[in-house]
């Protein structure tokens, strides 16, 4: 009797800690969307279970970024409206999760003192013992990085999404040291994921109904896996033995695109120096790899990017550009632009200007620049374009992407795309949205067609944003 008293209030006890709810909040980009859901795996698999919202939850991880000053103000503005939430419930814990954990690390703890707990991007493993210790009464830190984390053998619990399209990590950290980026100290080295377990995720998804994966890594170009592990581990091997088998960013994608043809594979983010022609016959070749290639160009200016540590000058930038339009037609292309970098003139931001010109990107993200403590360019260059000349400039290349946009959409009106369903547009019911191959979106009515399915849409307005279309009756390439 006695004994069976104790296991019960043994199993209480368990039962009661197994029940503890979580919520994370992802900020950022798609790689911290990507490692939200492998948290999730993570805790979930230890027994703690989600919760709908941070206001139901015991433990609230945030997950967040460090890539510019905004990024993290907005952290940290989010973190200090939990001061009431706390004071009612003293036992709910904090936690802080990747690039400004990683980054500001201790120190995170002294400065928001609402904080229980700092976890780096590799660290992610340790959360069940960070958490219980923080239940002993103490605060938790773990911000090691590690030379061989991939998380490979977790399968990530898809959060929020539509059931269609879904994100799959196949590299971490980045080895390219561009000198305004802070990535390289928040993210650690550079090392590729086992291929088959990259496959073998696709795979997964597509049986459970999704039909879109978008491979994910700071710089996929530079992805290779030499036979029993990662680049890191082999550098030193013979490559040109013929036992040893090589997969490169190419393969992998063939690899993927071969699971399934109506699985849409994606990519983010290509790196002009190392963007090869035999990726860009890779996407040609193979009709569910989407044509689109994200290429940040950061800058037109061949003394900027040399000051940025790119790897590539105005000239191979265009290069790039003009295999990608001769191997892929019709490829839909974006950048990424920052205004103001140090010592940046007026030339030199309008030979930005010139390139955006002479591409005519369908999509562009812009930044000011923000410095970032401890970067090579914080150590070795002034930031000393004023705030107000950074700002018009962005301004002003805003607006002509704006422009380049609309004009790309209505060059696409009268064209027919095949269009993978995602969900319902947010104005009405009747209206379906998802993207053609050149990620474009573009808006339907169809009330017939629910996520997944493929169907052919002709273009027949646009905004500078969206394309408007109709459906059409023929089948798609895909045979549906
Ligand atoms: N690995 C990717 C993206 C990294 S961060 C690449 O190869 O480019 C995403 C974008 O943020 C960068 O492309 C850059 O345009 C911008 N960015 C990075 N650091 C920045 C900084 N210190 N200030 C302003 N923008 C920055
Ligand atoms: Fe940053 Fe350059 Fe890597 S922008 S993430 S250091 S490719």
């Amino acid at each position: 009797m006695m004994n069976n008293t104790e296991t019960e209030n043994t199993i209480e006890l368990v039962a009661e800690k197994k029940t503890k709810k979580f919520f994370v909040e992802t900020y950022g980009c798609q790689m911290n969307v990507s490692d939200s859901e492998i948290v999730t795996a993570l805790l979930q698999k230890d027994g703690y279970e989600s919760a709908a919202s941070s206001e139901d939850a015991d433990i609230v991880l945030i997950n967040t970024c460090a890539i510019r000053e905004n990024a993290e103000e907005r952290v940290r503005t989010r973190i200090r409206d939990f001061k009431t939430t706390k004071k009612h419930n003293p036992e709910m814990i904090i936690g802080v999760l990747g690039c400004m954990a990683e980054r500001l690390k201790t120190k995170l703890l002294e400065e928001e003192h609402l904080v229980d707990m700092v976890v780096g991007p590799d660290a992610y493993r340790s959360l069940p013992a960070l958490i219980a210790k923080i239940e002993g009464g103490e605060k938790a830190v773990n911000v090691l990085l590690s030379l061989e984390e991939t998380y490979s053998n977790i399968n990530p619990v898809r959060l929020a999404g539509n059931g269609i399209t879904a994100f799959i990590t196949i590299m971490r950290g980045c080895d390219n040291m561009c000198s305004f980026c802070v990535v390289p100290f928040t993210r650690g080295r550079e090392r590729s994921r086992d291929p088959e377990s990259i496959v073998n995720e696709a795979k997964l998804l597509f049986e459970q109904g999704y039909r879109e994966v978008t491979l994910l890594g700071q710089n996929v170009d530079s992805y290779k896996w030499f036979g029993g592990g990662p680049k890191r581990d082999f550098e030193k091997v013979n490559t040109e033995s013929k036992d040893l088998k090589v997969v490169n960013f190419a393969n992998l994608l063939e690899m993927v695109a071969l699971v399934n043809p109506l699985l849409r594979v994606r990519f983010s983010t290509s790196n002009p120096q190392d963007m090869t022609d035999e990726v860009l016959h890779t996407i040609a070749k193979y009709h569910n790899i989407c044509k689109y290639v994200h290429l940040p160009m950061q800058s037109g200016s061949s003394r900027v990017l040399e000051m940025m540590n790119r790897g590539y000058n105005r000239e191979k930038y265009l290069e790039r550009i003009q295999a990608i339009r001769a191997i892929i037609p019709d490829c839909g292309i974006s950048t990424d632009v920052i205004a103001g970098f140090c010592s940046e003139t007026d030339e030199e931001h309008k030979e930005t200007v010139s390139l955006m010109e002479m591409v005519k990107f369908d999509y562009a993200y812009m930044f000011p620049y923000s410095e970032r403590p401890a970067t090579p360019a914080a150590k070795k260059y002034k930031d000393d374009v004023p705030e107000d000349v950074k700002l018009k400039r962005m301004q002003e290349i805003l607006a002509m992407q704006r422009n380049h946009s609309m004009i790309g959409n209505k060059a696409d009106i009268g064209k027919t795309f095949e269009v993978l369903v995602e969900g319902h547009s947010k104005r009405s019911k009747e209206q379906v949205f998802g993207r053609n191959t050149q990620n474009k979106a573009i808006i339907f009515a169809s009330e017939k067609h629910k996520p997944g399915d493929y169907v052919h849409v002709r273009v027949t307005n646009c905004t500078s944003g969206t394309l408007i279309g109709e459906l059409m009756d023929a089948p798609t390439p895909n045979g549906l």
